[in-house]
């Protein structure tokens, strides 16, 4: 028997190659610190529907079900767009996102020392440091919401809709106040209250909640200001909660503040210990296959299951000074910088190991 049972989502695109790598950078973990991990495969995504028809078929989400937690890659492709959306890759992520109950989505933007000239972010502004948790709702909102197409006045048109409960921002709510008091108990709410009703109910609950936590301080940003403001001055942020969509949003942005996206882990959690680790990236089929994709935001998000899950914070601490100490010399192409040696997916894998 194993300490930990996982299922591995490895998906499309560069999804397999860099979930290797995370398996890798695991296994070795897990020599280093005596725990041993068993490996199941399910099918999300486009393999999924060209091997079954549909992005999510019952036995994933059973597979999921059943084990201590999931690692995923990622899903889509061009193949697979031109499917009818409750049929895409997508949906299946959203669907298995949905189904395990995983509400909490933990997006850290940190930058690793040596890479914060890769930044595009002036060093005067960045100052070599950057460490901003993003915690996005991930059940509910827009994403979730009745979508459908009529026709008004003649005219074909399509709609989606935005809505919160209560109950869906107060708990939210907690985990970001929770990980504030963690952190440097300062917490940014994003939303769009000036015109979104959804938004107002949001930011009313954040308020409620705020009462829970005296040593907090809070405040409110308007998501558009937000996106100026991660640039202009990320560090006076610590802790953001903000919706589903507009979480999918800034988090890209934030990953680019940190260098690539091929950095940023997350961390998507129910109420128990039960996670599902994924990249914020995608697929990036534009490099699919090539051998160099950046498998550290998957090696990282191996690192952040380890802290959240399993309580193995040394063994996670270790995975990323390993990943700090490798970025000294070796980068992936997205990362590159003049000085360094070059290395692709697989030899990336390998160094963070050798580090560990
Ligand atoms: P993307 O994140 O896949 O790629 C955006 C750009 O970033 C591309 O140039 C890509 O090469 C680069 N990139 C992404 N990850 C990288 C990595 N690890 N190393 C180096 N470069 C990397 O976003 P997209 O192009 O908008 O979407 C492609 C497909 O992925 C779409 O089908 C989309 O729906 C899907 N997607 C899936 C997920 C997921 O499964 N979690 C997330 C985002 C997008
Ligand atoms: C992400 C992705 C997904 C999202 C897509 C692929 C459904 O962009 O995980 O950030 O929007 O949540
Ligand atoms: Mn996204």
């Amino acid at each position: 028997m194993s300490d930990y049972r996982i299922t591995l989502l490895k998906g499309d695109g560069i999804g397999p190659e860099i979930v290797n790598q995370a398996v890798k950078v695991l296994d070795k973990a897990g020599e280093r610190f005596g725990f041993t991990v068993e490996y199941d495969e399910a099918l999300l995504g486009g393999c999924a529907i060209d091997a079954t028809g549909v992005p999510l078929p019952k036995e994933t989400v059973e597979k999921c079900k059943a084990s201590d937690s999931v690692i995923l890659g990622a899903v889509g492709g061009p193949k697979w767009d031109s499917q009818p959306g409750n049929n895409r890759p997508e949906a299946g992520l959203l669907g298995i996102r949905g189904a395990l109950g995983l509400f909490a989505n933990l997006r850290p933007s940190v930058i690793f020392g040596p890479l914060s000239s890769a930044s595009p972010i002036k060093d005067e502004i960045i100052g070599g440091k950057l460490d901003v948790m993003i915690v996005r709702e991930l059940t509910g909102g827009i994403y979730f919401g009745e979508r459908g197409r009529k026709e008004v006045n003649g005219i074909p048109a399509a709609y989606d809709t935005e809505m919160y409960s209560t109950l869906e921002v107060e708990r939210i709510a907690r985990v970001a106040f929770d990980l504030a008091m963690k952190r440097n108990k300062k917490l940014t709410s994003v939303d769009k209250a000036n015109v979104l009703e959804s938004s107002r109910l949001w930011r009313e609950t954040i308020i409620k909640i705020s009462e829970e936590y005296p040593e907090v301080e809070l405040n409110h940003m308007y998501v558009d200001n937000c996106a100026m403001q991660l640039v202009r001055n990320p560090r006076q942020f610590d802790v953001i909660v903000t919706s589903n969509i507009f979480g999918d949003i800034l988090s890209d942005e934030a990953s680019m503040i940190a260098g690539s996206i091929g950095m940023l882990a997350s961390a998507s959690l129910s109420d128990g210990k039960f996670g599902l680790y994924e990249p914020i990236h995608g697929s990036a089929p534009d490099i699919a296959g090539k051998g160099i994709a950046n498998p550290l935001a998957t090696i990282l998000s191996v690192s952040m299951m380890l802290r959240y899950s399993f309580d193995r914070s040394e063994a996670a601490d270790a995975i990323e000074s390993a990943v700090a100490k490798v970025l000294e010399t070796h980068r992936t192409p997205d990362i590159y910088e003049e000085g360094m040696t070059r290395v692709s997916c697989e030899e990336m894998g390998d160094l963070v190991c050798s580090f560990l």
